[in-house]
């Protein structure tokens, strides 16, 4: 199923307040507490808009290829002119780049749009080909247990952009026997007093450790350390959002 189409010409302003800055330093952090350095190429897998690249680039990161599927969201990174990123149209389950890099990041639920093993397994596989040995892989997910107990719940957000308001209202479906969130995002646009919609619905699989344990050492990575995203914590029940990283030997 195809989604970031339209959607994507919409993504930076819908993010506008997500602070991609303290993202970047979290995950670099962790790349370098388990790489002992600041890792010089860096592949970023589904890359988006590439709305991490100025920070990276700006904290030491010398190249960053950026991945996506969506031709529309690498348009827009693309256009970002940022010495130091390149983008590239692929898909995470069978990249194949023919070059391996210091570190993978994979940010904003990338994982979780893998949503069945067989996905997991292909996006690992290909992660694991572009590193090098003793390279480090840092993502997010979206943390089963959190998700059970927090509940995906309908949530409305508007934003207002250059002759241009935005409401963006967030339907979710739960199919729990797939452990699978089918988010509807619909998308409402008011520009000088005309109106238009679409929507896009995006498939979300949310993971259980033991899950994702098993997927990466069936991949090739080594210890796999957990955590909250964006506090070093540990998961807890209102952690809906994970971060791992792990090491390919
Ligand atoms: C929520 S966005 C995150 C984008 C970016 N990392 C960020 O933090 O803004 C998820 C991205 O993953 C990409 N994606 C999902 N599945 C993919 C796949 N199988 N191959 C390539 N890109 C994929 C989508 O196209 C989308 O741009």
């Amino acid at each position: 199923m195809s989604n970031f189409l339209e959607y994507a010409r919409y993504y930076d302003l819908l993010y506008q307040g997500k602070d991609y800055e303290a993202e970047s330093r979290y995950a670099l952090e962790a790349l370098r507490r388990r790489m002992g350095r600041t890792p010089q190429t860096l592949l970023d897998m589904g890359c988006g808009t590439g709305q991490h690249h100025a920070a990276l680039l700006r904290e030491g990161v010398a190249q960053i290829v950026g991945i996506d599927r969506s031709e529309q969201m690498l348009a827009i990174a693309g256009a970002k002119g940022l010495h130091g990123a390149s983008y590239h149209l692929a898909d995470l389950r069978d990249l194949e780049l023919d070059r391996e890099f210091d570190a993978i990041v994979s940010l904003f639920h990338v994982a979780s749009y893998m949503t069945d093993y067989d996905a997991l397994d292909e996006y690992l596989y290909s992660a694991r080909r572009h590193l090098r040995p003793g390279g480090v892989l840092a993502f997010d997910f979206w943390y089963g247990p959190a998700v059970i107990h927090l509940k995906p719940e309908t949530r409305v957000l508007r934003r207002t952009g250059p002759g241009l308001e935005l409401t963006r209202i967030s339907e979710s479906e739960w199919d729990f026997n797939q452990s699978q969130v089918k988010v509807r995002f619909e998308m409402i646009l008011r520009s000088e007093g005309e109106q238009a919609s679409f929507s896009e619905t995006h498939p979300m699989r949310y993971w259980f450790l033991p899950e994702l344990e098993r997927a990466l050492a069936e991949n090739g990575f080594q210890n796999p350390v957990f955590t909250e995203w964006l506090t070093q914590k540990p998961l807890s029940l209102e952690s809906w959002n994970g971060f791992a990283t792990a090491t390919k030997p």
